[in-house]
C-alpha cells in the first residue's frame, strides 16, 4: 500500500503536469505550520527558477487545478506568497485511506521491493563478566533495529557475538589454576574424561574475573602466566578447552536469563571463538593477494584512503608475537558469515568509541575482497548512558552497575507509583507483575527516545513517570483504549452473540471534530514514520511517533463521548478508530521491544 504523502504528491504532481510543469515539483510534505494547513507543497518555489516565472504565479495556476478535487481529496487549497501551496485534506479522503490502512497487514507501510538478507551483530557481552550497562544499549537498540528491518519484510538474523576469546579467558583460567591446582583441567597427564559438572557457579565465576584482572595489573608475573595460559588454550590444550566450555556454558545460561528479562532474543549465539578457524586461510590469502605486509614485525593492511581528514592507521592482523587481535576476529567473522549465508547487509551495534575499529575493519574487508561492493556494512555507534552528574552511570559505591540491579531499581520505582495510586484496584502481586512490564518500557523507551549516537542521562524518576514523553505514558494510553474496548464489548456482548455480528466491523468514518481529525492524520503518518525509521535505522523516530499518537488519542478521548455517543453508527465508528490506534501503538512498541499490560 502507498504512503499517504506519496498519494498526495501524485495528486499535486498531476496538477503541476496539467499546467505544463514537471510532476516532480508536486512533492507534498506535512506542514510545518499546522496552524495554517495540514500539508504543503513548495514545488512552485523550486519550479520558479526552471521556468523563469514568479513562484506565486505557478502556485496560483496549480491551485486552480487542485480546486477541481476540492470536496473529494481536499478540503481547502490555497496559494500563499511567496509561492507556497497550502493544503488541507478532505475528511472523506482521509477516512478512506485509513480504512485501507486498517485492512493492510502493515498498517499502510509499504515494504521495499527487494528483500534483503541482513545480519544484526548486537549484544556483544563478554563471557564470565557480568552483563553491565555498557552492554545494555547495544541490546536495546540492536533488538529494535532488528525488529524494524524484519517489519520491512527482510530476512534478519540477530547474532549475539559473544566475547569468548582472548586474554580474559586466560586470566580466569590462570586464577582458577592457582586457587585449585588439583583440578584435572590443569593436569597435563590427565587421560580420562573431564567432569560434566562445571567446577564453579556463575557467582564464583563473576568473582574470579575481576580478581584476576586486578591481580594482573599489580603482579607482572601473574600477568605473564595468564598470557602463557591464554596461548596454551589458543593452541588447543585439551584440559583448558574443556574448562573453557564450562566457562562459556555457565555464562551463557546466565546471559540468556538476563536477555530474556530484557525481551531481547538472539537467533544465533556465535562467539568470537567460532571465527578463529577462519583466520589462518584468511591471513594467508591477504598475504598472497599482496594486501597484507609486514610493518615493525606485525602483519598489517593499509586502509588509509585519499581524502581522509584524519589519520586512519593500518589494520593490524597479526602482532609481532604472533597474537591476533579484535580486528582479526571481526574480519574472520565476516568470512564465516559470508560463507554460511550470503548476506546483503551486516549491521553492528557497539559503543561509539569503537568507531575507528569498525572503519578499519570495514575498509580492510572491502579492500581485500571479503565482501563485494554490494554488501553494506553499517556501524551504529551509540553514546554512553550517564548518571545525573553527567558521568558514566555507576552504582552508589562507584562500581560498574550490574544490569540486574538497574532493572530492579526501575521496577521498584514503577511499583511505588502503582501503589501510590488511590484508585488502585490491583493487589500487591499483580502490581509487581505489572511493574515488571512497565519497568521494561520505562527503561527501553528512556534509552530509545534519544538519538543513538548521543549520550543521555539515565533518570529513573523521569523515565518511570506515567506522564510526559515516557514509556509508561505510552502504555497508559494503550491500557486506556483496552479498557474502553472491554466496556464496549461487555455492553454489546448480548447483541453480538444473538445476531452473530462482528462488533464494530466496517470502515473508518469521516472525522467530525478537530481532535478526531488530528488523530486520523496522525494515524495516516505511520507508513512515513516507518520508512524514515528504517532508512536511518533510527528507533527514536518511532518513539517520537508513538508519543504524538498517544497525545492525539488522549486529546480525542477527553473531547469525545465515545461509549456514551447516542448514534450507534458513530459510536461504532469511534470504536473502530480507537481499535486501529491501539494496533498502531502496539505495533510501534513491539518494534521498540516492549509491550503493554492489561491494566496499570
Ligand atoms: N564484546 C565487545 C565489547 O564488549 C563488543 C562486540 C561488538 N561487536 C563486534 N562485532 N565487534 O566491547
Amino acid at each position: 500500500m502507498k504512503k499517504l504523502l506519496d498519494m498526495l504528491s501524485e495528486q499535486v504532481g498531476e496538477a503541476f503536469a496539467a499546467c505544463g510543469y514537471e510532476t516532480s515539483y508536486g512533492k507534498v510534505t506535512v506542514s510545518n505550520r499546522p496552524d495554517l494547513c495540514e500539508f504543503q507543497c513548495n514545488g512552485a518555489m523550486a519550479g520558479a527558477k526552471a521556468y523563469k516565472k514568479a513562484p506565486i504565479r505557478i502556485a496560483g495556476e496549480v491551485t486552480q487545478q487542485l480546486k477541481a478535487r476540492c470536496g473529494t481529496v481536499w478540503r481547502e487549497v490555497s496559494a500563499v506568497p511567496p509561492g507556497f501551496i497550502n493544503l488541507t485534506l478532505h475528511e472523506d479522503f482521509l477516512a478512506a485511506y485509513l480504512t485501507q490502512a486498517a485492512a493492510d497487514q502493515k498498517l499502510g507501510c509499504p515494504c521495499p521491493a527487494i528483500t534483503q538478507n541482513i545480519l544484526v551483530d548486537y549484544g556483544g557481552p563478554n563471557v564470565a563478566k557480568p552483563l553491565h550497562i555498557g552492554h545494555l544499549r547495544s541490546a536495546i537498540i540492536g533488538e529494535s533495529v532488528k525488529r524494524i528491518c524484519r517489519f520491512m519484510g527482510h530476512r534478519v538474523t540477530g547474532d549475539v557475538h559473544l566475547g569468548d576469546w582472548g586474554l580474559q579467558m586466560g586470566l580466569i583460567m590462570q586464577e582458577l589454576k592457582e586457587r585449585r591446582p588439583g583440578l584435572p583441567y590443569f593436569d597435563p597427564s590427565w587421560s580420562g574424561e573431564y567432569p560434566q559438572e562445571a567446577p564453579f557457579t556463575i557467582g564464583e565465576l563473576e568473582e574470579i574475573y575481576p580478581a584476576a584482572s586486578a591481580k594482573s595489573k599489580e603482579d607482572e608475573d601473574f600477568s605473564r602466566r595468564a598470557h602463557d595460559t591464554t596461548f596454551l588454550f589458543q593452541q588447543g590444550d585439551p584440559g583448558l578447552t574443556a574448562l573453557w566450555r564450562h566457562i562459556v556454558a555457565v555464562s551463557v545460561r546466565d546471559l540468556k536469563e538476563n536477555y530474556r528479562k530484557l525481551n531481547v532474543d538472539f537467533d544465533v549465539w556465535y562467539g568470537e571463538s567460532d571465527a578463529q578457524p577462519f583466520i589462518p586461510a584468511m591471513v594467508e590469502k591477504m598475504k598472497a593477494d599482496g594486501y597484507a605486509h609486514e610493518s615493525q614485525g606485525a602483519l598489517v593492511v593499509e586502509v588509509a584512503e585519499e581524502g581522509d581528514t584524519k589519520e586512519i592507521p593500518p589494520c593490524i592482523l597479526v602482532k609481532s608475537d604472533g597474537a591476533t587481535l579484535y580486528s582479526t576476529t571481526d574480519l574472520a567473522t565476516i568470512v564465516q558469515r559470508m560463507e554460511e549465508d550470503s548476506l546483503d547487509q551486516i549491521i553492528y551495534l557497539a559503543d561509539k568509541r569503537q568507531e575507528m575499529h569498525f572503519t578499519q575493519v570495514f575498509r580492510c574487508s572491502r579492500k581485500t575482497g571479503l565482501v563485494t561492493e554490494n554488501v553494506r556494512l553499517k556501524y551504529i555507534g551509540f553514546g554512553t548512558m550517564n548518571g545525573k552528574d553527567g558521568r558514566p552511570f555507576k552504582t552508589r559505591s562507584g562500581g560498574v552497575m550490574r544490569l540486574e540491579y538497574l532493572i530492579r531499581e526501575i521496577e521498584d520505582a514503577v511499583y511505588r507509583r502503582i501503589m501510590e495510586n488511590e484508585n488502585r484496584t490491583m493487589d500487591e502481586a499483580q502490581a509487581r507483575k505489572t511493574a515488571a512490564i512497565v519497568g521494561l518500557a520505562a527503561l527501553k523507551y528512556g534509552d530509545l527516545s534519544n538519538q543513538a549516537s548521543k549520550d543521555y542521562v539515565f533518570d529513573i524518576e523521569r523515565f518511570s513517570s506515567f506522564e510526559g514523553n515516557t514509556g509508561p505514558y505510552i502504555l497508559y494510553t494503550i491500557v486506556r483504549i483496552k479498557s474502553i474496548l472491554e466496556k464496549y464489548a461487555q455492553a454489546n456482548a448480548d447483541r453480538v452473540k444473538s445476531a452473530g455480528e462482528k462488533p464494530a466491523g466496517g470502515p473508518i468514518l469521516a472525522a467530525v471534530s478537530a481532535s478526531e481529525k488530528q488523530l486520523q492524520l496522525c494515524l495516516s503518518q505511520f507508513g512515513e514514520t516507518m520508512a524514515a525509521a528504517y532508512s536511518e535505522l533510527a528507533p527514536h523516530k518511532i518513539c517520537q511517533y508513538v508519543y504524538e499518537l498517544s497525545n492525539a488519542l488522549n486529546q480525542f478521548y477527553h473531547e469525545t463521548k465515545i461509549l456514551a455517543e447516542q448514534e450507534a453508527e458513530r459510536r461504532e465508528g469511534y470504536i473502530r478508530l480507537i481499535t486501529l490506534t491501539k494496533r498502531v501503538l502496539e505495533t510501534g512498541i513491539d518494534l521498540l521491544g516492549f509491550y503493554a499490560p492489561e491494566r496499570m
